[in-house]
């Protein structure tokens, strides 16, 4: 992980001597830990990964995943583990290896303020600068693990929206859908969903942000399906929209829609363009429909060790998309009281474009009911 530690101490642009990730208590863990720590087990709760310009990381674990700790450090020259048996050896562990006075970099998006407080007691006489940025932009071009992992969580979800079609039924509720499509993510070989499932039946999948519920799936239905993958730490995020049962020559008209605003922003997608143009090349497709102003949302977002991974693509970002990224491409359209379409991809941009690391079948299926 020499390489990634070394990116991040180039975005800080020096003035730093040691960089400092904490984690907290799940969910409080700071994925950045495992983008310079690569143990695929473990969950590290209150660990602490401490980097030095040169590329070297001690990371401070617990005996709770010693075992996994140690088999990652064991694949990696450059990492040294420490199992301290107290809090205090920890600190005392800490300061042998930080010189007094230094400045030292810490993820200010991601540390707690109880683990703020206690740096400072630990380190008092250290000043201390906000990485954020750095290892925001570092983390945003994958390298080619990176996107092995996000290939293989965006398969996971792939061969689950495959079956959906099969699982439909007159009579089952949204909670029973999430629950088979996280059952089988598991069962595709993931470690678990990468954020909360959203299942949406009629007039609920209008809502692109939906919690789902008791509602009973009935003919006549759209159906959202928006749910991800973790694999080895990293997610996938995919949505597949559905009819049930009785035809709706509107929302197929909708759906159409979605996936012509899909293809749109796809065709002009890659390296070097803004973010910004990306979203607007599908929001001009919707505008010009009968349903303008129903795609309510940005248009995607950079995915990686978190689903929402660091930038938003909408009207307003100011990125540009570089070889590497990997993001969502997620247009929608939403009929308040009715039902909504969403449809919702992964890929990774490429110099000439992108490659599609979802595969899913997007086009207008009807499940008979
Ligand atoms: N799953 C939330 C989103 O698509 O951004
Ligand atoms: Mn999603
Ligand atoms: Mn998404």
């Amino acid at each position: 992980m020499r390489a990634r530690v070394r990116r991040i101490f180039e975005k800080l642009g020096g003035g730093a001597e040691a960089l400092l990730l904490a984690n907290a208590i799940d969910p409080h863990l700071d994925q950045s830990f495992f983008y310079l720590f690569d143990a695929p087990s473990g969950l590290f709760e209150g660990s602490i990964a401490l980097a030095r310009a040169d590329g070297r990381l001690t990371v401070f674990s617990s005996a709770l995943e010693e075992e996994s700790a140690r088999q990652a450090a064991k694949r990696d020259p450059d990492v040294t583990v420490e199992v301290p048996a107290t809090s205090a050896q920890r600190d005392a562990m800490v300061r042998e290896l930080i010189p007094k006075g230094a400045t030292i970099a810490l993820n200010y998006r991601e540390l707690t303020h109880e683990w703020f407080c206690m740096l400072e007691k630990m380190l008092p006489s250290s000043k201390w600068i906000d990485a954020s940025s750095a290892i925001r932009n570092a983390r945003m071009v994958k390298d080619a693990g990176e996107i092995a992992r996000l290939r293989k969580a965006a398969e996971i979800v792939s061969s689950v929206a495959r079956e959906i079609p099969g699982i439909l039924k007159a009579g089952m509720t949204e909670f029973e859908l999430a629950a088979e499509l996280e059952y089988r993510m598991m069962r595709h070989g993931s470690s678990g969903r990468s954020f909360s499932t959203i299942t949406a039946f009629g007039p609920a999948s209008a809502e692109p942000h939906y919690t789902p519920g008791t509602r009973k799936l009935e003919s006549g239905a759209s159906i959202v399906c928006d749910f991800g993958a973790f694999y080895e730490r990293y997610a996938s995020d995919l949505t597949r929209s559905f009819h049930f049962g009785k035809r709706d020559p509107e929302l197929k008209w909708v759906h159409e829609t979605v996936l012509e605003a899909q293809s749109a922003a796809l065709a002009v997608i890659r390296a070097g363009v803004p973010a910004k143009e990306v979203h607007g090349a599908a929001a001009k497709v919707v505008d010009a429909s009968p349903w303008k102003g129903r795609f309510t949302h940005g248009l995607g977002h950079s995915i990686g060790l978190a689903v929402h991974d660091g930038f938003g693509m909408n009207h307003l970002s100011v990125e540009s998309l570089e070889e590497g990224m990997a993001i969502t491409v997620e247009p929608g359209i939403y009929l308040p009281g009715r039902g909504g379409v969403r449809i919702e991809d992964d890929v990774v941009v490429t110099k000439t474009g992108y490659e599609f690391l979802t595969t899913a079948p997007r086009e207008y299926i009807e499940v008979p009911a």
